[in-house]
């Protein structure tokens, strides 16, 4: 009996927004996987395809696995479920499987549910990704943290006293999923002594990008949105 050898998944990191923040690994990867995977809005808009759309070509494959993209979503097993099923029978058929992750893989990305599924079964290969923290630390030219310095990440999706308790320590944050949050980040902010160090930046390095001060952002960002904050005003200082 000849067994067939298993195809890869590849979970490729394609970087923040502008396609030339992926990483040549990923680039040269993502050429040699005959399918191409993604997460896309249930309208079928993606993100992470866009960024890497020059690099596609008409004979790979696509899976696009159709994510609830509201700003407040939790993975949906389902749709995860699926996904996996439809991913593995390819990586079974021996073809390599190259999943698009926006920013990196690992850092908040949809493609840890899949690989929960499937890297007990088949090989995977993760690459990493510029993450938006630091594309958004480059485009405000905010260092993020210098030497002692705590950096705290966190989702703007806690509750307000969480999030107080999260960021009345820390000297710099990062605080992620903006969307409906921004005024509950304010009046956190705000109460710390904080909110005139705050610094908004939304679709980081792509031709409609936006920065701004904390308190001049949207009342409800867009859902690639976050604030950074560094408690001494820059970590320079
Ligand atoms: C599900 S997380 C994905 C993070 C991604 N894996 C990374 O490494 O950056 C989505 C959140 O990342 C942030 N984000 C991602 N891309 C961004 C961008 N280009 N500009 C600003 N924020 C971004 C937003 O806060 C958004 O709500």
């Amino acid at each position: 009996m000849t067994s067939q050898r298993l195809g890869c998944l590849f979970g490729l990191g394609v970087g923040p927004g502008d396609p030339e923040l992926i990483t040549v690994k990923a680039a040269r990867l993502l050429a040699a996987c005959p399918v191409v995977a993604y997460p896309a809005a249930e309208g079928g808009d993606s993100f992470a395809r866009r960024i890497v759309a020059d690099l596609i070509r008409p004979d790979q494959r696509e899976i696009a696995i159709a994510v609830p993209m509201d700003v407040a979503r939790d993975p949906a097993q389902e749709v995860y479920d699926a996904a996996a099923r439809q991913i593995g029978s390819e990586l079974q058929a021996g073809n390599d499987v190259a999943l698009l992750c926006q920013g990196d893989p690992f850092f908040y990305g949809s493609f840890m549910y899949v690989f929960g599924r499937l890297a007990e079964h088949f090989p995977v290969e993760v690459v990493p990704g510029v993450s938006s923290m630091m594309a958004c630390a480059a485009r405000l030219g905010m260092p993020l943290a210098a030497r002692e310095d705590v950096l705290t990440v966190v989702p703007a999706t806690l509750p307000e006293a969480a999030l107080e308790a999260r960021l009345a320590t820390t000297d710099a944050a990062a605080i992620y999923k903006l969307g409906r949050h921004v005024q509950k980040v304010r009046a956190v902010l705000r109460r710390l002594d904080l909110l005139d160090h705050a610094r908004y930046v939304e679709r980081a390095t792509l031709a409609e990008e936006r920065r701004m001060p904390l308190t001049d952002a949207p009342d409800i960002a867009p859902y690639f949105a976050l604030a950074l904050v560094h408690r001494r005003g820059s970590a320079l200082g």
